[in-house]
């Protein structure tokens, strides 16, 4: 177990350029597998590489796919094997802690000719597969899991045999707004030659749609509808692809720069796809001072330099529609709502739930355990601003998002915290304690 122990920290004032938040984890998935399966070779730079990622990683290296890593330039090259040269696994393959790997690999190996296993830790062994089983399932594919006494799904270990007639398309409107369910079903589609409909009621993030047209794939996106047929070999333009900054991580530090008095954060390279930046107008409708400046678009991932200031935060309702593009930064919104007067409402969340945590109930533990007021809901929370924070001591429940929460709100409300079970933060965020040693943050982590 890794505990992080942090004093009330002394420091007051944030003045600081943070260059290295790490690439985006939705990206860094999406490259090793739309990579995989082009015609050539690839190479993106800011790769992720945190567990989560590696994991996708290593699972394309067993399926059969040369991908040649620099950990210093942070670069992967994928020798594209098409979208049929996938070739068997020699032993089940493993995600980790990762839903994202699990969720979209499904989507491909459904379309293969082979039989393989995946499966994860404890948390992924606990995560709903029926909602991509199913409309698998719909389109001509072999898969069975496993069941859980007491709870109508399936759950890993996933096994996925050759579909005997291949795979039928679809047209499919997705009942939660998952770009988990909506990305498997688009790879699905990649290995039938009619056209696949998937209708999302609600906007939820678009990486896949938007890296596939980036590689030629016949995919059209009409309003709430995307079209998508495996008509087109894929292939990669011939440069190389920048992934920019995870919005998800960049997010504890634009809060902290919120939250701590006389102080200012400027972050470089954060990713600003509309699907995902919802967070920004978020906190803007808070009271946030955040800045967005010198935006590029790069191959339709757009990202930019964001500069936030010390605020006065005011808490208010969350929108429904909003819910599905913050749906990560959720648990550091509630520590931020720590900071602001009113009642910060969150309500059409249950997907909550069934994250890597059941993130609505490890929310109401950190913040109660905080000294902050928060009730539960099936569906979300209220919590009410501003609170007067108490030393504390929390399990994270092994979820990154909530280690990584309490240890913004501990160093933001200038209260000790003990925070156990923080070896998580590696599955997505790798240099966290390094942005906050590079702050002048003083904590201690051991491991026992
Ligand atoms: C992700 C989609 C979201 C998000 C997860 C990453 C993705 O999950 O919570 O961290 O990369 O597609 P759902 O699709 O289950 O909402």
């Amino acid at each position: 177990m890794t505990t992080c122990t942090l004093n009330a920290q002394e420091k007051t004032a944030l003045t600081s350029m943070i260059t290295t938040i790490p690439g985006d984890k939705s990206i860094s998935h999406r490259a090793i597998m739309i990579g995989a399966l082009a015609e050539n070779t690839s190479h993106f730079t800011n790769f992720l590489f945190s567990e989560d990622c590696l994991n996708t990683l290593a699972i394309f290296q067993a399926l059969g796919v040369n991908i040649t890593v620099s950990t210093q330039e942070k670069s992967v090259v994928i020798k594209g094997v098409g979208l049929h040269g996938l070739t068997a696994p020699a032993k089940t393959l493993e995600v980790g802690n990762s839903g994202t790997s699990i969720r979209l690999l499904s989507g491909i190996l459904s379309g293969q000719k082979f039989t393989s296993t995946i499966t994860g830790d404890t948390s992924i062994k606990h995560r709903p597969m029926k909602r991509v089983a199913g409309p698998l399932a719909q389109m001509g594919a072999v898969i069975t899991g496993t069941s859980r006494e007491g709870r109508q799904d399936i759950f890993p270990p996933l096994t996925i045999s050759k579909a005997p007639t291949g795979l039928q398309p679809i047209t499919y409107t997705l009942p939660v707004a998952s770009a988990q369910v909506k990305s498997c079903i688009i790879f699905a589609s990649l290995y039938s030659d009619q056209r696949s409909t998937i209708i999302e009621p609600e906007t939820c993030r678009d990486h896949t749609e938007r890296l596939l047209r980036h590689y030629g794939a016949d995919i059209e996106v009409n309003g709430p509808q995307i079209h998508v047929s495996g008509k087109h070999p894929l292939r990669c333009p011939d440069d190389v692809f920048y992934i920019p900054g995870d919005i998800s991580s960049a997010a504890f530090f634009i809060v902290l720069g919120l939250i701590m008095k006389n102080s200012e954060l400027t972050l470089t390279g954060i990713g600003l796809n509309p699907t995902r930046n919802r967070l920004i107008s978020v906190l803007q409708k808070m009271g946030a001072d955040i800045e967005v400046f010198d935006i590029k678009n790069q191959d339709g991932e757009p990202y930019g330099t964001l500069r936030v200031r010390s605020s006065v935060l005011t808490n208010g309702p969350v929108d429904p529609a909003d819910v599905p593009i913050i749906i990560d930064e959720i648990p550091i919104l509630a520590i931020t709502a720590l900071f602001g007067n009113g009642t910060f409402q969150v309500r059409d969340a249950q997907e909550l739930r069934v994250k890597e945590s059941d993130r609505i109930q490890s929310i109401c533990h950190m913040i109660n355990a905080m000294g902050g007021s928060i009730t539960e809901y099936d569906d979300g929370f209220d919590l009410k601003g501003p609170a007067v924070l108490q030393p504390f001591e929390i399990d994270s429940h092994h979820d990154h998002r909530i280690a990584m929460s309490a240890i913004i709100g501990s160093i933001g409300g200038h209260v000790a915290a003990t925070v156990h079970n923080c070896a998580c933060i590696n599955t997505s965020f790798p240099n966290f304690f390094d942005i906050l040693t590079h702050l002048g943050v003083q904590y201690d982590l051991s491991h026992d």
